[in-house]
């Protein structure tokens, strides 16, 4: 792909002949894997696995990304390569197409919002990642005890001019690739370092197997205990699943815009989640073993793997590189994500509010680095501060806290649901049939599930937390 060729070469007005298409298929899956493979899958997983009680919650997990996750990035793909153009315009292009209403645009701001709040906090744990390269790197890590692993995570999070440097830093990658508008090297080492990230995990998986409580990890894992499912697991389960495919910001749409019209929607979705999902999964065979061996407590938060990992890294073989490659591969990862989050907002500015890509990327990055300041905050000197503290299912929730659960679990599906509607009620089903070019039956089944089987699901799963239980 060269360089005019990437997505964020000023998408702006234009034919898809204008502006480029992808390609192949394996550079938009490159892309979207980039931005799907994050924190998300090795930092947050991992966490909230641990938080909501094992077995079952990986159950509701895996059934949300396939029964309501690949159907919504397929509808996703399909609006943007049908509009051919960036996220706003395609909805309002495609809603005059089939005369409609222009309200649709309120998809692209849903995710404007969300992008903003989501990096604030994203680029924070980047922080820790960045932190942790040189935490590994020094040597410090090594024969170390969990209880002098835990200290090391404690001391970051307790130093919070620490953590604005390394925030500072992530945000500066990001705004540096977005300012510059040029993805096409970092989409080429997509190829590479994301295939090492995953070899990395294995090695850690491996090392994890020696520790005698793989069997226990296994069984935590996949055998489900639905005693231990709450309606907020089922909602955080559902709200991750659009958090770590990248969905319902309009992320996958702008994409799709760029994805050849020969190429199948449905095969390149299901690869990109399929690739999601094992390295969320691998991200927990490797992290839960070390939490059962060392006698750590699976619920322990955010700071799971972080406390977990270092473990592993300080006691096996050339620990000190292992865990340095790590943490780089996973800055990586998270770069990549990160990206694509500041990029619609930028893309946005320009579109919508006519200013030029330098400026708005320090715009938008500037309010998402500011807001970054109040997470950062959460974690130190405002831990005891829980602004919506008095609402039953907001108690004892940080900033940081508030800003993960206001995006992943009520914007994010809201995004996705609005998607969903558009796609199944709002497009005419003869564009939609030649887009997904799928045999009937499957036709049919992706159908009922945007029409109805995802906004029943992601309304009453809103309801059933909202005014149930
Ligand atoms: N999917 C990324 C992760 O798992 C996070 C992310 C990047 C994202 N872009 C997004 C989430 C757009 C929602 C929407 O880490």
């Amino acid at each position: 792909m060269s360089e005019s060729h990437a997505p964020t070469s000023g998408a702006m007005e234009g034919s898809n002949a204008k502006r480029g298409l992808w390609s192949s298929r394996l550079t938009f899956i490159l892309a979207a894997t980039g931005s799907a493979v994050g924190l998300g899958n090795i930092w947050k997983f991992p966490y909230i696995t641990g938080e909501n009680g094992g077995g079952a919650f990986v159950l509701v997990y895996l059934l949300c990304i396939a029964a309501i996750g690949l159907p919504i990035m397929m509808a996703e793909v399909l609006i943007g390569r049908r509009g051919g153009r960036s996220p706003v315009n395609s909805l309002r292009e495609i809603a005059s197409y089939d005369r409609l209403n222009p309200a649709w645009r309120m998809v692209g701001a849903v995710g404007v919002l969300a992008g903003f709040l989501i990096l604030s906090f994203y680029s924070v744990i980047g922080g820790w990642a960045v932190s942790y390269v040189g935490t590994a790197a020094s040597g410090q890590l090594t024969g170390q005890s969990a209880e002098a692993v835990s200290a090391i995570f404690s001391d970051l999070l307790a130093d919070p001019m620490t953590l604005l440097m390394w925030h500072t830093l992530f945000m500066a990658l990001v705004m540096l690739v977005v300012a510059k508008g040029v993805r096409a090297g970092l989409e080429r080492a997509v190829s590479i370092l994301m295939p090492a990230l995953f070899l990395l995990l294995l090695t850690v998986v491996g090392y994890a197997m020696t520790t005698g409580e793989f069997g226990r990890a296994v069984t935590f894992l996949f055998q489900p205990d639905f005693s231990k499912l709450t309606t907020s697991g089922v909602l955080i389960a559902l709200g991750h699943a659009f958090f770590t495919l990248s969905l319902g910001m309009a992320v996958m749409m702008a994409y799709g815009s760029y994805l050849p019209k020969n190429i199948s929607i449905a095969k390149t979705s299901i690869a990109v989640c399929l690739i999601d999902t094992c390295v969320a999964l691998l991200a927990g065979l490797a992290i839960f073993p070390i939490v059962f061996a060392n006698g750590l407590e699976p619920g322990a938060g955010p700071g799971l793997i972080f406390q977990t990992l270092p473990l592993a890294f300080g006691q096996m073989p050339m620990g000190s590189l292992f865990g340095t490659l790590f943490f780089l591969l996973l800055i990586f990862a998270a770069w990549t994500s990160g990206i694509s989050l500041l990029e619609p907002i930028v893309e946005w500015l320009e579109e919508q509010k006519g200013m030029n890509r330098t400026v708005s990327t320090l715009g938008a990055g500037f309010v998402c680095w500011a807001l970054g300041i109040a997470s950062i905050l959460s974690l130190n000197l405002w831990a005891d501060f829980t602004p919506l503290g008095s609402i039953d299912m907001l108690e004892g929730k940080t900033i940081f806290d508030l800003l993960d659960f206001f995006t992943a679990n009520i914007l994010l599906p809201l995004g996705g649901l609005l998607v969903a509607v558009f796609a199944g009620w709002v497009m005419s089903r003869e564009a939609i049939e030649k887009e997904l070019a799928l045999s009937e039956p499957m036709f049919r089944l992706w159908y009922i599930t945007v029409r109805f089987i995802t906004p029943v699901a992601v309304g009453a799963v809103f309801v059933y937390n909202l005014f149930g239980a």
